[in-house]
């Protein structure tokens, strides 16, 4: 076996993503008529909606402050670098990957940048309510938009983690931390090496 997430990462991942299911649960019932029929009680379902982004928000802090922030900038810096090999995989040719595919460094980059885009537009929803000076014709709109964009790259996402036989073992690593090494050689040789120091 080998070692792929460590704690901090694992809590990262999975406060990020009950909030951000919590939250996407939530905004459809306020969206979908459908769903807003079946609940009625809009209010209530609002308020946990809010309720839910500030305790994920400050969860997301916790992990920040109290977690191995060393281990989350290197992720950071591994995942905002694109090098040859990934532009091959792109490409849609073979090229060996390293701890992320480029694939998964793209779904995190905008992970990243859609979570700061629903926290803006979310922010400005809210004080729009309560002081007209900021309510803005195309929050609500950015808001949507990135919900549907969010819900595509999630059911890639899941399908990935698992449903598809050749990538689902990730979910091992993301659980309780360790992967099987051949599995990890085949899909990120370029980290095995590295980390078995060769
Ligand atoms: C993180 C910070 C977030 C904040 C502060 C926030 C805030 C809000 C507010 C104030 C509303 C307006 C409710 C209303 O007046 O009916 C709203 C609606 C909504 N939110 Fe969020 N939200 C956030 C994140 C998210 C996320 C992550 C998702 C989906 C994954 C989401 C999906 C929705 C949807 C679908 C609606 C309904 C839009 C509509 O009725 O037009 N929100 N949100
Ligand atoms: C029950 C739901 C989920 C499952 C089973 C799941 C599973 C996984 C697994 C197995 C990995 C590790 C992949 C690897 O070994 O590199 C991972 C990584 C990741 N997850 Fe999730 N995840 C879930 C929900 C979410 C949600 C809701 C988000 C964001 C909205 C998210 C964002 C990410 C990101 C950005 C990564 C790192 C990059 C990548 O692997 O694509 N996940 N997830």
């Amino acid at each position: 076996m080998i070692r792929r997430f460590g704690l901090t990462e694992r809590a990262l991942h999975w406060v990020h993503a009950t909030g951000f299911l919590a939250m996407l649960a939530t905004g459809l019932v306020l969206y979908l008529p459908v769903l807003s029929e079946l609940v009625a009680r809009r209010n209530l379902v609002k308020n946990v909606h809010l309720f839910s982004a500030v305790a994920w928000g400050s969860a997301l802090a916790l992990v920040f402050v109290l977690g191995n922030r060393r281990r989350l900038r290197d992720d950071w810096r591994e995942i905002e670098t694109i090098d040859a090999d990934d532009r091959r995989w792109l490409r849609g040719r073979t090229s060996p990957q390293g701890r992320f595919n480029a694939g998964q460094k793209l779904n995190a980059l905008v992970t990243a940048a859609f979570a700061l885009l629903f926290v803006v537009s979310g922010f400005f929803l809210w004080l729009g309510e309560r002081d007209h000076r900021f309510l803005f014709d195309g929050t609500g709109t950015v808001h949507e938009l990135l919900t549907l964009a969010s819900v595509g790259l999630l059911v890639g996402h899941l399908y990935l983690a698992v449903i598809h036989p050749s990538t689902r073992h990730a979910l091992r690593g993301i659980t309780l931390g360790d992967v099987r090494e051949d599995w990890a050689r085949e899909h990120h040789p370029k980290w095995v090496d590295e980390e078995r120091g060769l």
